[in-house]
């Protein structure tokens, strides 16, 4: 089958029912698609399960299905094969990679650590295998803060990759982390000016803000957290308005929710689509039925790689069930 671009490039009939048949293919393989909230909605809505970083790296170290096809970015498709290496993992686009995690190369995080050897390594979930098997401890934005905390106050970390996170969980646990220069993409682009426009406009709405975020837009922000934590948060609490600082794929759930709310996208600085994540949308319902029909692109990963990548993650899962944030 033809990967030369990273996903299957094959003409589907135009008539055929992709819903259907996606259905249908589920069943017949035994498959279980797991998409982030970042999806489109479309995606979203035929997922078995949608949930942010934290949420689906559980959910894919436990589905029993015999093929897990990820709605998602490649790091996320490579943690479910690190957690449940006995089942086939596929990603409809092996593009669909993530700015956090480019920007922390093997290399140059290898040379950084052994500069600072009596730091614990703390790493976002947004990165690679590699970078994962270097840590001592992974994260993602819905854990972040407890598994600080649950390093001891004295003990040195180095965090990586996303600056805006780790400056964000310095000011919340009053450490002294240091950080990788990284950040996301999506996260940067938002602009300050254009939120207070928004807030003279709707002047009870409330900011709902991505941790990924630049520190100016978290400062204006009532509620931080995952995305799993903004949609509940807006789903308990009672204003009526939102400007959501994050990518605008969250809206739909939040929209599908409670839609007597209204949610408004947090505009980037320029008149791009750049709250749209680049990686997450090249994910299609064309692509996931083809993934599905032909079990391709298949993520595989070398097993001494895989097991060095799982401890860290490990560790983060035991204090994660240790703080009550999952089962
Ligand atoms: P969460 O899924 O932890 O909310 O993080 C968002 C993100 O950027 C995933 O790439
Ligand atoms: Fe990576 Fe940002 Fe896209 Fe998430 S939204 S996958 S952090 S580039």
């Amino acid at each position: 089958m033809n990967l030369k671009n990273g996903f299957l490039d094959i003409p589907i009939d135009p008539q055929l029912d992709i819903f259907e048949e996606i259905a249908k293919l589920k069943k017949e393989k035994k498959a279980i698609v797991l998409a982030h909230y970042y999806q489109e909605p479309d995606i979203q809505d035929i997922a078995d399960y949608i949930g942010d970083s934290l949420g689906l790296a559980q959910k894919a170290a436990t589905a029993d299905a015999e093929m897990i096809v990820f709605a998602g970015v490649h790091f996320m498709a490579e943690t479910a094969k690190i957690l449940n290496p006995t089942k086939k993992v596929v990603l409809p686009d092996l593009n669909a990679g993530c700015s956090l995690a480019d920007s922390a190369p093997t290399d140059l995080f290898a040379s950084f650590k052994a500069k600072h050897p009596n730091h614990v390594i703390v790493s976002y979930i947004n990165c690679s295998a590699e970078i994962k098997a270097l840590s001592d401890i992974i994260c993602t934005s819905g854990n972040a803060e407890k598994i600080i905390e649950s390093i001891p106050e004295k003990q040195p970390i180095l965090f990586a990759p996303d600056k805006n996170l780790g400056r964000y969980l310095n000011k919340k646990t009053g450490r002294n982390m240091l950080l990788w220069d990284g950040a996301c993409m999506v996260h940067e682009i938002f602009s300050v000016e254009k939120i207070v426009k928004l807030k003279i406009r709707y002047p009870k709405a409330k900011v709902l803000a991505h941790p990924e975020c630049e520190e100016a837009i978290l400062n204006m922000a009532d509620f931080i957290g995952s995305t799993t934590q903004i949609l509940k948060y807006s789903q308990q609490d009672n204003s009526k308005e939102y400007i959501v600082a994050t990518e605008t794929g969250i809206l739909h759930q939040m929209q599908q929710k409670t839609p007597q709310k209204l949610f408004i996208p947090a505009p980037p600085n320029n008149n791009c689509a750049c709250n749209d994540c680049p990686h997450m949308k090249l994910n299609t319902l064309e692509k996931i039925y083809l993934c599905m029909k032909y079990e391709q692109p298949e993520i595989n990963i070398n097993e001494a790689l895989r097991i060095a990548a799982k401890k860290p993650i490990d560790k983060m899962m035991e204090i994660s069930r240790a703080a009550g944030l999952v089962m």
